[in-house]
C-alpha cells in the first residue's frame, strides 16, 4: 500500500463531514466530559492484523476516546483479542485501563460517531483516505479483519478493488493485492449477538481465521 499525503491519524476536530461535525457539536453540549472528536486508532504500529471497525458509539468511543471503548462491542472484541494472545492486561472500558494490543491495531471505517450509528455513504468516503494512510504506516501489516459489511466495503474499495468481486461472508478469507488477506466477520455489536447473528464461538472462529492467515 503506497503512502499516501493523508495522515493515518485524523486531527480530532476534523471537518470533512458536515452532519458528523453538528453531531459533535451537538454532544459537546450535551455531554461536555465526553472526548467528542475524531477517534484516533489503538495499539501498535508493528501489528501484523488490523481490526477495522465501524464507527466510535454515542457513549463507546466517543466518550472514552479510544475504539470499542466502553460499550458491549469492544467487552466482546476485547475478551476475545485477548483469549488469542493479541491483547495483555485488564480491559476495563477505560482509556487509562493499562490494557494493551499485541501485534494488533483496531480502528474504524468511520472516525467520528455518526448518529443512530449509521454512517452515510459521503462520509465512509472522505473517512477512506485516513483508512488507506493507516495501511500504508503499517510495515508488518498482514490481515484484515473487517467488523460487519461496512468496514468491508470501504476496506475493498481503499485497494480499488471491486465490490461484486469481493463478497462480504463471516469467516469469508480473501486475498487481496500485495500479499494482503482480508477476513470478514458479522460486527461484535450487542444487536447482532442479542438477535443470534453472531455468538461469541462465531465470532472466535473468525478469529481464528486471522491467526491461520496470519501464519501462512
Ligand atoms: N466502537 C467502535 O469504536 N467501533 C465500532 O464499530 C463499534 C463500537
Amino acid at each position: 500500500m503506497p503512502q499516501t499525503a493523508t495522515p493515518a491519524e485524523p486531527a480530532a476536530d476534523c471537518s470533512l463531514c458536515p452532519r458528523l461535525v453538528e453531531f459533535r457539536e451537538a454532544n459537546q453540549k450535551a455531554y461536555p466530559a465526553f472526548f467528542n472528536g475524531a477517534v484516533p486508532s489503538f495499539g501498535k504500529e508493528d501489528a501484523e492484523l488490523l481490526v477495522v471497525g465501524l464507527a466510535p458509539g454515542l457513549k463507546g468511543a466517543n466518550q472514552t476516546g479510544r475504539p470499542f471503548t466502553g460499550d458491549y462491542a469492544g467487552d466482546l472484541l476485547y475478551k476475545c483479542l485477548k483469549q488469542m494472545g493479541w491483547a495483555k492486561g485488564t480491559y476495563d472500558r477505560r482509556p487509562d485501563d493499562g490494557f494493551e494490543l499485541v501485534n494488533t491495531m483496531v480502528t474504524n471505517a468511520v472516525r467520528c460517531v455518526p448518529p443512530q450509528n449509521k454512517p452515510v455513504g459521503s462520509e465512509i468516503n472522505n473517512c477512506r483516505p485516513f483508512l488507506q494512510a493507516r495501511l500504508a504506516a503499517l510495515p508488518n501489516l498482514k490481515v484484515l479483519l473487517a467488523l460487519g459489511k461496512i468496514a468491508h466495503d470501504t476496506t475493498i474499495r481503499t485497494f480499488g478493488l471491486r465490490l461484486a468481486s469481493y463478497p462480504f461472508g463471516h469467516e469469508a478469507v480473501h486475498p487481496l493485492p500485495n500479499g494482503y488477506i482480508l477476513v470478514d466477520s458479522y460486527h461484535c455489536s450487542r444487536y447482532n449477538v442479542n438477535t443470534n447473528r453472531l455468538t461469541e464461538e462465531m465470532f472466535m472462529s473468525a478469529l481464528k481465521a486471522c491467526q491461520k492467515a496470519m501464519q501462512a
